[in-house]
């Protein structure tokens, strides 16, 4: 008696138990079907453009700390020579937004137009994911036209956004494995709000001392720290990083690689998730590789925020600066190709 007394309540509680899930479930398969019924009626904006580019096939939603790199985007445009005979010294990889034409013209007219400097070719080529705006198929459609023009794009089948920029990276770093490796000597990544002194930047490569193997500079972060306040930008929880500081990385703003490098961090970062922090992702590969970044010989030649302008002995030293605009660019551009100042 005791026992199915006390098990009476308990039948009852099952089956009430039961009725509610199947209510939810029913609720649930409801509102789904709504869902992807909105969805049809309001296609994500990728989807209107009609040159071929679907996205990568299998798609993991990666969260909010990784980006998904299932290293099977495609080169939707590649019309360059850049490369193939002759081969630069030095190739300037500038990742840029598909829409942001000006950007790359001014680029085009300043500091990525020198051919050759100090005797050696230099050569830059800008790189864009897929433009995922209502405007997308403009923004598409004129791209090719710029690609027929410069032969200067390379573009792969992402959607091109901020928090993807470490998808850039890695197929920026694709396309120079599959292109570059046997040619080009150095590959320098430039954001395009940079000014970059090409001639300081060669200067620098054919010094004696710079490696021309397992070699990374730039303004090299040594004790970056994890940023564990869920307000920052670049938060990171612990249960994705575990370590209060990332491994040394140079700031992504711009920093220079040799060429061998591209193949040797894509064959490692198949062993770590990539973080959408793109340059501390880098650093993460490095230190998987054992190679540690390289301080410039002068702390002064990457400057990050500096007070503008800068003196004509401060941009005499330069490699690479932040600036405000173009019209400040176009200014260090013009003064960098007078008779030298030195100091
Ligand atoms: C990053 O790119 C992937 C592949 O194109 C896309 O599925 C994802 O939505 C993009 N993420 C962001 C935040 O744009």
């Amino acid at each position: 008696m005791g026992k199915a007394g006390w098990m009476e309540p308990g039948r009852n509680t099952v089956g009430v138990v039961l009725v509610v899930v199947l209510v939810l479930a029913y609720f649930l398969v409801i509102s789904n079907m709504e869902l992807s019924r909105d969805s049809q009626f309001y296609p994500p904006p990728y989807r209107q453009i009609s040159t071929p580019a679907p996205v990568a096939s299998v798609w993991e939603d990666p969260g909010p700390y990784h980006v998904a790199y299932p290293r099977d985007y495609r080169f939707l445009l590649e019309d360059t020579a850049v490369c193939k005979d002759p081969s630069p010294f030095v190739l300037l990889v500038v990742p840029v937004a598909p829409a942001d034409v000006a950007a790359r013209n001014l680029i085009r007219s300043s500091w990525g137009r020198q051919a050759e400097v100090r005797g050696r070719l230099v050569r830059s080529l800008f790189l864009v994911g897929v433009d995922s705006s209502l405007g997308a198929h403009t923004v598409q459609l004129k791209l090719q036209q710029e690609s027929q023009q410069y032969h200067d794009l390379v573009q792969s089948n992402f959607i091109d956004s901020y928090r993807n920029l470490t998808i850039k990276t890695m197929v920026m770093l694709e396309w120079l494995a599959a292109h570059c490796s046997s040619s080009a000597t150095y590959v320098v990544k430039v954001d395009s709000d940079m000014f970059l002194h090409v001639p300081n930047l060669v200067d620098l490569l054919l010094q004696p001392d710079t490696p021309k193997n397992n070699y990374m500079s730039g303004l090299v972060w040594w004790h970056s720290p994890v940023l564990r306040n869920p307000w920052d930008k670049f938060y990171m929880p612990r249960e994705v990083i575990a370590e209060e500081e990332y491994p040394p990385y140079p700031l992504g703003m711009t920093y220079i690689m040799s060429l061998d490098l591209p193949h040797k961090i894509l064959s490692v970062s198949r062993e770590i998730k990539p973080i959408f922090i793109e340059d501390a992702y880098l650093g993460m590969c490095l230190k998987r590789l054992q190679i540690s970044p390289t301080n410039p010989p002068a702390q002064d030649m990457f400057l990050v925020n500096q007070p503008h302008p800068l003196s004509p002995c401060a941009l005499s030293r330069v490699v690479a600066t932040t600036t405000t605009g173009a019209q400040l660019m176009m200014n260090y551009w013009r003064r960098s190709q007078q008779p030298e100042t030195r100091c």
